[in-house]
């Protein structure tokens, strides 16, 4: 019997970001299905020559243009039925974002870049699912752990990481978002989903250097299951929620963290 999961036939999934960390192993495994899949990015990933998919240019920060942008992009490519938003826009001054240095206009940029985007975006392709009659339309959102809890500063002790103020309110809008547009779109058959991965190993995000050793220890000793998340653990979780196999799952935030939450 054919797996469920991998019954896209005919549909055609858009993913924002999918060129990232995160985004190109969803990608990846998205490319495995039968489905047509698309990326809007900034860039395109060397990591992805040898899949099947379309890349798009796309900027997701210019708020005023996404809807026209997104029309133009859907008339030439196919209408979605599927959307996974995986993309982190952050301004140059993100390391800024601590409680000593962060500035009032790096905060709202902040908050405009990502979490307006997220939530317009995500609008934009419910409306569309709506309009369109889609059957199985879903859309997953990436939040983090740090939506959902105050980061635990003393993993950071020794280290030059610090807190970020930013995307804790970034992040958990999306998670409560998702809930809001989940109670909404049910009736229309729209699922809406967030997954919350906990740390991955590699560059921290806010200094833009890779992640000491030291923090490291520290991080992962804390995780119940004491390793870092990778990204197919997170890919294999938003194919999951696009699926069929999730077909009465709407409106949760799924944690992908080795327990980290729990504790
Ligand atoms: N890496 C982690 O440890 C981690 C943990 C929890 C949650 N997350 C979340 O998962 C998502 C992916 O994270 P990642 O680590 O893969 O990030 P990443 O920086 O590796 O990838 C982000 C992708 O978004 C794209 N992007 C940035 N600005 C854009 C714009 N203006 N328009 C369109 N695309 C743009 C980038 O080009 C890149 O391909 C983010 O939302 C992040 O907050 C990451």
């Amino acid at each position: 019997m054919k797996s469920k999961t991998s019954n896209f036939k005919n549909k055609n999934i858009y993913i924002i970001g999918g060129s990232g960390l995160i985004g190109s192993e969803i990608t990846k495994i998205f490319s495995k299905t039968d489905g047509n899949v698309f990326v809007l990015d900034l860039k395109k990933s060397k990591k992805l020559n040898n899949y099947k998919y379309k890349f798009i240019k796309f900027d997701c920060t210019k708020l005023n243009l996404i809807k026209k942008n997104l029309d133009l992009i859907f008339k030439k490519n196919g209408y979605p039925t599927h959307m996974i938003n995986a993309s982190y826009p952050r301004t140059k001054d993100w390391g800024k974002n601590n409680f000593s240095e962060i500035s009032l206009s790096s905060l709202k940029k902040n908050i405009d870049h990502h979490l307006i985007s997220f939530v317009w975006i995500s609008k934009i392709f419910a409306d569309i699912f709506v309009k369109n009659k889609v059957k199985d339309a879903s859309i997953v959102l990436l939040a983090s752990i740090y939506g959902n809890k105050g980061q635990d500063l003393s993993i950071y002790k020794k280290t030059n990481m610090r807190e970020n103020a930013t995307y804790s309110i970034i992040k958990g809008g999306i998670v409560n978002y998702v809930r809001q547009m989940a109670s909404y779109y049910g009736k229309f058959g729209v699922r809406i989903n967030s997954v919350s991965p906990g740390g991955l190993e590699g560059v921290d995000s806010q200094t833009n250097t890779l992640q000491n050793s030291i923090f490291k220890k520290n991080y992962v000793n804390k995780v119940p299951l004491k390793r870092f998340a990778n990204p197919q653990d997170v890919s294999s979780s938003v194919l999951f929620l696009s699926s069929e196999n999730s077909s009465y799952i709407t409106g949760i935030n799924l944690f992908v963290d080795g327990g980290i939450s729990i504790i």
